[in-house]
């Protein structure tokens, strides 16, 4: 089997697909309040078409996908995604990142169609702040969707909580405390620059070794752990004694390019080699008729991935070498 790699010995095993780019929740850190212009149906690469195209992947050394969005969950064709995705022999992970709004209701039939595990954003613990960071969120609703993956054996859970300067950084501790007695992983995020004009982002920008910090202050022992499925760039420990888990996801401090093994598609059908980086190609003509057109297209953006992604330098004011992407996280999928 061909082995997807790259100019700096980065083998990739692992897509990224976005299947909307519309989402029912407007995030502060991922939207604006308005929305954005989004892709009109037509556009958005249809279940045939995603399936298609990883079947072709997966005979280049594709195993492992992550489904996102937007909110993937709003695409009513969502379960035969994933089954089709699941399906495919060679690929031997298939995971959704939803904001749970709707995974009551679905989590028992895309457990049915293969899904192996998801990830809840979940940026509070507080009905009032959810509401307000998710610009409309329900919490109760996050929290019943929870509860129904855990029920239906949707494992390990995982929840993605970007820390927002003076908007979450109190519940540090609330959140640490929630793996105490629940066999979860709680990912704390670094709040990323991606598709944000100006320096707005900076003013809500926090290291996470503002985790560190808060552990030690409330007297919390924590050891390392390596032992979380699925680990990518979070680095986890835990709490002495609890039962769940906390990662740290530092894209901006220090960042992991280095073992960087994934692929990103966009909803209307664009690879992308990094998420940071304005380069992506267009392989959707491809998909149906061309496999061969469609992999020298594939191989081209691994050529081009860029060596990291520099956001730090954001964080210092200073000039990039390439063109950061005009896309907000929404039209990528994180
Ligand atoms: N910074 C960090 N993480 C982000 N996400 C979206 N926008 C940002 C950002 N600016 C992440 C959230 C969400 C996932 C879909 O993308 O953690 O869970
Ligand atoms: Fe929607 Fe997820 Fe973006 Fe929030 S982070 S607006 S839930 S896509």
């Amino acid at each position: 089997m061909q082995v997807l790699t790259d100019r700096f010995g980065r083998a990739h095993d692992y897509i990224r697909i976005s299947v909307t780019d519309r989402c029912n929740l407007r995030c502060v850190y991922c939207m604006p309040e308005e929305g954005l212009k989004f892709l009109p149906h037509e556009k958005v690469l249809s279940k045939d078409e995603i399936v298609d195209f990883m079947k072709i992947m997966a005979q280049f050394g594709i195993k492992k996908v992550r489904i996102t969005g937007g909110e993937p969950l709003l695409r009513t064709d969502i379960v035969d995604i994933v089954s089709g995705i699941a399906n495919i022999p060679e690929i031997e992970d298939v995971a959704i990142t939803t904001n749970a709004m709707y995974l009551n209701k679905k989590a028992e039939a895309l457990k049915e169609a293969g899904l192996s595990r998801i990830n809840v954003s979940l940026d509070s613990l507080q009905a009032d702040r959810f509401k307000e960071i998710t610009r409309g969120g329900r919490l109760q609703k996050v929290i019943d969707g929870i509860q129904k993956a855990e029920e239906v054996g949707l494992f390990p859970i995982k929840l993605n909580v970007v820390l927002i300067k003076g908007q979450n950084d109190d519940e540090i501790i609330d959140f640490l405390k929630f793996t105490k007695d629940k066999d979860i992983n709680i990912r704390f995020i670094e709040y990323m620059p991606i598709g944000h004009a100006g320096n707005s982002w900076k003013k809500k920008y926090l290291s996470l070794n503002t985790i560190f910090e808060a552990c030690n202050e409330a007297g919390f022992e924590y050891e390392p752990v390596d032992t979380v499925k699925g680990n990518g760039p979070s680095e986890n420990y835990r709490i002495k004694g609890a039962k769940g888990t906390f990662g740290l996801i530092h894209p901006v401090s220090s960042h992991f390019c280095a073992s960087c093994n994934r692929l990103r598609l966009t909803a209307d059908g664009y690879i992308k080699a990094c998420l940071y980086w304005d380069e992506e190609l267009n392989i959707r003509p491809y998909i149906q008729n061309n496999p061969e057109e469609l992999m020298k297209i594939v191989q081209q953006s691994i050529d081009n991935k860029p060596e990291s992604h520099e956001m730090a330098l954001k964080l210092q004011d200073e000039d990039t070498s390439h063109k950061p992407t005009w896309r907000r996280m929404s039209q990528i999928g994180g």
